[in-house]
């Protein structure tokens, strides 16, 4: 059994992924081993242990022949370590919305120069989650594959590539100094105003290029924008703040990782590692169940915006130390507006986004939806990216009529927590107040007290921990769910040994499973690992091969698959160990296209040095694909930044401060990527 010896901190300095969960449920890596231990890595694929599972009249009992399979024709692209964008040949790359961009179409002034309140009219930092929306406003898939909302997730910052003040500073890639004991002001609005989603309608031209187009549905959603919050959480005494005594209302979004894209044509943007922008200054054993179990640190927030200069109640707010006499006169409860999914109507620029609470409080990677069916539940799945953290998904009480749907349905409905089985199958477990152990007497008062304390409730129905649950995907033909598990910590590449390689997990895998009676309601289901990534000599893919030069990979994050069954795979190895130890082999962060059914896996796209490849989509047509490519430059060392050596200079060249950007892909031949 691996325990973690992390304490509930959040470590803000060195990187995007802490770790917070103490509790003693077995680790899908424990799980995984005895599987292996007893019959090996895929031994008799999904099919052997489905046998007498599955209702033999469903639709493929079998697993091993699922229908149409993808077409896949580049040549794959070598793994490098070039401060650039490799395509395979035949292909074009394009870099359109880096930070900084200006929403109106002007040019806007660099984006050392920009003030904080220019940032909120621009492109924010570090793009993540993203989809491309028909500008017909009708369906998420279909209309235009020339023009459309492009509206995209901004995780985090890196202050350092932000302020002309931090030129020749020794920083590495976290936060600014104080200033005589404060942080400057506009510096912290530009931070926050960095943060959130972009809306912005891009079209083709003539000419090919991509370019943004000025629209009233231009916007930025941001740290500071308010917001509702919805589900059985809204109103509770929880959920009350200075700014809402009624618990109703918060104000912005944090560390919005991946997303999701409703039925009805929305967009989900979701709150992952948010613990660590607030600060709660007692000791850590006196900190509430709350924010313990999240890590909100006790001695200073990621970016110490609760102590920008003149104490405006738009920075004390993430200062969540009990100073006032009840939760309504500080913001104590602050954090608990936090680790939501929200919802925002792109093509609504005066809509307020929506939190919506039932679908649980936690490190939300993304979320996807099963196929949706009229007069089923809608369900959707969600990953909580924290090492030995869960995989959950949510079921709709009401049923899906496409006439009427709307995020309503997120706000009445169960949500469960994954058990994965070493037999291969697994269970959902409800996080239902009044159901097994989540009563009263055990500390759930109520649905709310369940929702905000989503891990606990998890932990206290036996889920199973998981390697860092990231993106999930579903399979367009055979309905299957495939997450990413990204590594079991970042820390660990020194300890990872070739005699038992998986351990400690550097590398990653991708479970999917297949809901009990291809239902995705049910509580039921059949799970194997398609691949495990990782070198040649320490990887396998479905049919029982290992990796090779033209596929390795590893920290799978970023997953999505296109209309065509092509499985696009993103990775994220950590600042801390791109092009080191065990991980040094992978070069880049990069992307591959893979085959669901022969797990056939061709690498497809390099980056540039510091970066990772996160979000991915195509036109309705798929023959343009947008992908982002976040924190180039994020493994600059602090002396060296100092020293004025930046590690990369894209998109812009030589000379310039790395940025985060878009990169629009075409194929020279007009044809369909991938192909
Ligand atoms: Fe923000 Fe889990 O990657
Ligand atoms: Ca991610
Ligand atoms: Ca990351
Ligand atoms: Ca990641």
């Amino acid at each position: 059994m691996i325990h973690s010896q992390h304490d509930a901190l959040v470590d803000i300095e060195a990187g995007d992924e802490p770790l917070s969960n103490r509790s003693a449920n077995p680790f899908f890596a424990d799980i995984a081993a005895q599987r292996v231990s007893r019959r090996g890595w895929m031994a008799g694929g999904m099919a052997a242990f489905m046998t007498g599972f599955l209702p033999a009249g469903s639709a493929e009992a079998s697993a091993t022949a699922t229908g149409p399979q993808p077409s896949i024709g580049f040549q794959p692209v070598p793994v490098a370590v070039q401060d650039r964008i490799t395509l395979p040949p035949g292909y074009s790359v394009q870099v359109l919305i880096p930070q900084g961009t200006m929403l109106d179409g002007s040019t806007g002034r660099p984006l050392v120069e920009m003030s904080g309140e220019e940032q909120g009219r621009a492109i924010g930092a570090h793009h993540d989650g993203m989809h491309f929306f028909p500008i017909e406003g009708r369906a998420p898939d279909q209309g235009s594959s020339t023009e459309g909302l492009l509206v995209l997730n901004h995780e985090y910052v890196e202050p350092r590539f932000m302020h002309a003040r931090a030129a020749g500073l020794s920083l590495g890639a976290g936060r600014m100094p104080l200033e005589d004991g404060a942080r400057n002001p506009d510096e912290a609005l530009k931070e926050i105003n960095a943060h959130g989603v972009s809306v912005v309608r891009i079209a083709r031209g003539a000419d090919g290029a991509w370019n943004v187009v000025a629209d009233s549905r231009n916007r930025r959603v941001t740290a500071g924008t308010p917001m509702e919050i919805a589900g059985p959480a809204r109103g509770h005494a929880l959920m009350r703040t200075k700014y809402s005594p009624d618990g109703t209302r918060t104000r912005g979004t944090l560390n919005n990782c991946a997303h999701g894209v409703t039925p009805w044509n929305t967009y989900l943007t979701c709150e992952e590692n948010w613990a660590g922008y607030f600060v709660n200054r007692v000791q850590a054993e006196q900190r509430p169940r709350e924010q313990a179990r999240y890590g909100v640190p006790v001695q200073q927030s990621r970016y110490n915006w609760d102590q920008a200069r003149g104490g405006a109640d738009e920075f004390v707010r993430f200062n969540a130390t009990i100073q006032g006499a009840d939760a309504t006169a500080d913001y104590r409860n602050e954090p608990n507006g936090f680790g939501w999914v929200v919802e925002i109507n792109p093509f609504d620029p005066a809509s307020t986004p929506v939190k919506r609470t039932a679908l649980g409080r936690f490190a939300h990677e993304g979320v996807v939806f099963g196929p949706v069916a009229e007069g089923r539940p809608v369900v959707a799945y969600s990953g909580d990216d924290s090492t030995f953290e869960y995989i959950y998904k949510f079921v709709s009480r009401a049923p899906f009529q496409a006439a009427s749907a709307s995020g309503a349905l997120l706000d009445e409905g169960t949500l469960y927590a994954a058990k994965f089985n070493a037999d291969g199958t697994g269970e959902w477990l409800p996080l239902v107040h009044g159901q097994g152990p989540l009563t009263a007497a055990n500390g759930f008062a109520d649905q709310g007290e369940v929702l905000v304390n989503t891990r606990l409730a998890a932990d206290t129905v036996g889920a199973t921990k998981m390697d860092r649950p990231e993106w999930g995907a579903v399979d367009p033909v055979d309905g299957r769910v495939y997450f990413t598990l990204t590594n079991n910590s970042r820390r660990t590449e020194a300890q990872v040994d070739a005699a038992n390689p998986r351990s400690r997990n550097a590398f990653g895998q991708i479970v999917r499973w297949r809901e009990e009676g291809d239902d995705h309601a049910a509580t039921r289901f059949a799970w194997d690992l398609f691949v495990i990534a990782g070198p040649e000599d320490n990887s396998r893919v479905a049919g029982d091969a290992a990796l090779t030069a033209d596929n390795t990979f590893a920290c799978p994050d970023g997953l999505w698959f296109d209309a065509d069954r092509r499985l696009w795979i993103q990775t994220d190895i950590g600042e801390n160990e791109q092009l080191r130890g065990a991980l040094a082999p992978f070069g880049n962060n990069a992307m591959l296209c893979a085959n669901p059914v022969t797990g056939e896996i061709r690498r497809f796209l390099t980056g540039p040095v510091g970066q990772e490849i996160t979000g991915v989509v195509t036109t309705p047509d798929r023959r343009t694909m947008f992908v982002n490519v976040q924190h180039p430059g994020a493994t600059t060392t602090a002396a060296d930044f100092a020293a004025g050596r930046v590690n990369s200079a894209w998109p812009d060249g030589e000379g310039r401060l790395p940025r985060s950007a878009t990169i629009v892909i075409t194929k020279n031949d007009g044809g369909v990527i991938g192909t």
